[in-house]
């Protein structure tokens, strides 16, 4: 990237939706659900997609760092930081490993904790200065709805420090009991109506 890429994109007043993406496959059922999803947003805002695997953010140390200052003990988070706080809308699109998300995810939203250290011990009112609207996009090989229902929960009290409003879910079930075609298209409009209603608040 030269500089004036840079310059362009720092300076870039278009509308940002960052998606975590919690999956190994990129073109697994989770990749098919996101792919719905994000259809409405080419050419109305610019996407970027942080993929959890390939990222590979460290756990969070439980360190307290974050506790005194608002900052981090590691300096691997510290893109996604200034991600996040460039975002209009988080999408996160995973599926479900083991009632919650896969491991790389999980250690992404973990070390948010820095937000809420600056919420709950530094008396920051906005750990996060602009506001946003997120969605969840999850897989589940089950057609147990509330194995979906605890990673919203999860998401919802993060979310909750980070100035952004989880404004719903769209659930995939039962991926393991067929080819997926047969439950695929109910999940594929219900991503784009929530696609629609997202981008209707940027
Ligand atoms: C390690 C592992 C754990 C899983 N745990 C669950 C689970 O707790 N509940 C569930 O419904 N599906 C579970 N699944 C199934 C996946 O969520 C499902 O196959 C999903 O569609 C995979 O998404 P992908 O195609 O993007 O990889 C698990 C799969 C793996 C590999």
């Amino acid at each position: 990237m030269n500089a004036n890429t840079v310059k362009e994109e720092c300076s870039s007043d278009q509308k940002l939706v960052l998606v975590f993406f919690g999956s190994p496959h990129k073109n697994g059922t989770s990749a098919k659900l996101l792919d719905a999803f994000l259809a409405p947003f080419y050419g109305n805002a610019e996407v970027r997609i942080i993929h959890s695997y390939e990222q590979k953010i460290a756990p969070c140390l439980g360190c307290n760092v974050c506790a005194a200052e608002q900052t981090c003990s590691q300096r691997d988070f510290d893109g996604l930081d200034l991600l996040i706080r460039r975002a209009d809308a988080i999408v996160v699109a995973t599926p479900v490993y083991n009632l919650g998300f896969p491991a790389p995810l999980k250690a992404i939203i973990d070390r948010t904790q820095r937000y809420y250290a600056a919420r709950f011990f530094l008396g920051v009112q906005k750990p996060i200065e602009k506001h946003k609207t997120a969605a969840l996009l999850v897989t589940c090989g089950s057609s147990e709805p509330e194995d979906a229902a605890l990673l919203y929960r999860q998401l919802e009290r993060v979310f909750s420090v980070m100035n952004t409003k989880l404004k719903g879910m769209t659930v995939w079930a039962d991926t393991d009991a067929d080819d997926g075609h047969s439950t695929f298209e109910k999940a594929r409009k219900a991503a784009r109506d929530l696609a629609l209603a997202i981008l209707c608040e940027m």
